[in-house]
């Protein structure tokens, strides 16, 4: 592989199509490193339903603007689970961020312009700094337009649902599979529908459907497109 010197690999779609497995993956492979701009999103969420800036589903954006220098997002190893968490100002926040109350409120939170825009500004500081890849809904079209790599994944409503609930069970968290399912159609819509940066494939980005494809076809499919696309 050439052109190796500042690569940044960016991977949008849908909710829950394993976007941040193969990403994770990806990144140990290439030893560059990896960013979880959901996890980001969710840490944001957490904080404003911690603060009590969260009601009925709306947010108090003057208060939670007003705290953005007190939040600090970070992403360690953790020793004591032995894997790579994200940290909300110093706390292992890795399996409450995953949990439907931050779930059921993350999509209204990421809709908010200001919150985009801290969170960008700090995305793109990341990527001018390191090489990385980056999996979130708006890396290939506003965070880094001119990354050298683009994917946008995607796979069926159900699988993705499917792969959710399984996901949450093995972490023991309660949830019915049509909550879940509901959750991430709901996700996908506010995502796509929203005014600020909406979810959508970025004209240059390829597109990944892995419903019907193991993760090692996926791992593999992704490694072949970015030694075709570095070789030039
Ligand atoms: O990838 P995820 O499911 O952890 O993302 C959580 C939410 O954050 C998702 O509903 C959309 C939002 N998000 C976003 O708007 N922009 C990003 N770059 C990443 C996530």
């Amino acid at each position: 592989m050439q052109n190796r010197e500042h690569l940044v690999i960016a991977i949008d779609g849908h909710s829950s199509c394993g976007k941040s497995t193969v990403a994770k993956e990806l990144a140990k492979k290439l030893h560059i490193a990896y960013v979880d701009t959901g996890a980001m999103y969710r840490s944001v969420t957490l904080y404003a339903l911690r603060h009590g800036y969260i009601k009925d589903g709306k947010c108090d954006v003057e208060s939670l603007e007003k705290s953005f220098d007190d939040i600090k997002i970070t992403f360690n190893f953790n020793a004591e689970t032995g894997s790579n968490c994200t940290y909300l100002n110093g706390e292992d926040v890795e399996s409450e961020i995953r949990g439907l109350e931050v779930s059921g409120n993350v999509s209204m939170v990421s809709a908010i312009p200001q919150v985009r825009h801290r969170l960008v500004d700090w995305q793109r500081a990341m990527g001018n700094e390191t090489s990385l890849v980056m999996d979130g809904r708006d890396i290939g079209t506003v965070v880094f337009p001119n990354a050298q790599i683009k994917i946008f994944m995607t796979a069926s409503d159900e699988v993705r649902a499917q792969r959710r609930y399984d996901e949450l069970k093995a972490k023991g968290q309660e949830a019915s599979f049509e909550e879940v399912l509901f959750n991430v159609r709901e996700r996908d819509r506010i995502d796509s529908t929203r005014e600020e940066s909406p979810l959508r494939k970025a004209e240059d980005a390829v597109l990944l459907d892995n419903s019907q494809m193991t993760r090692e076809e996926q791992f593999q499919w992704i490694l072949d497109l970015i030694d075709e696309k570095t070789k030039k």
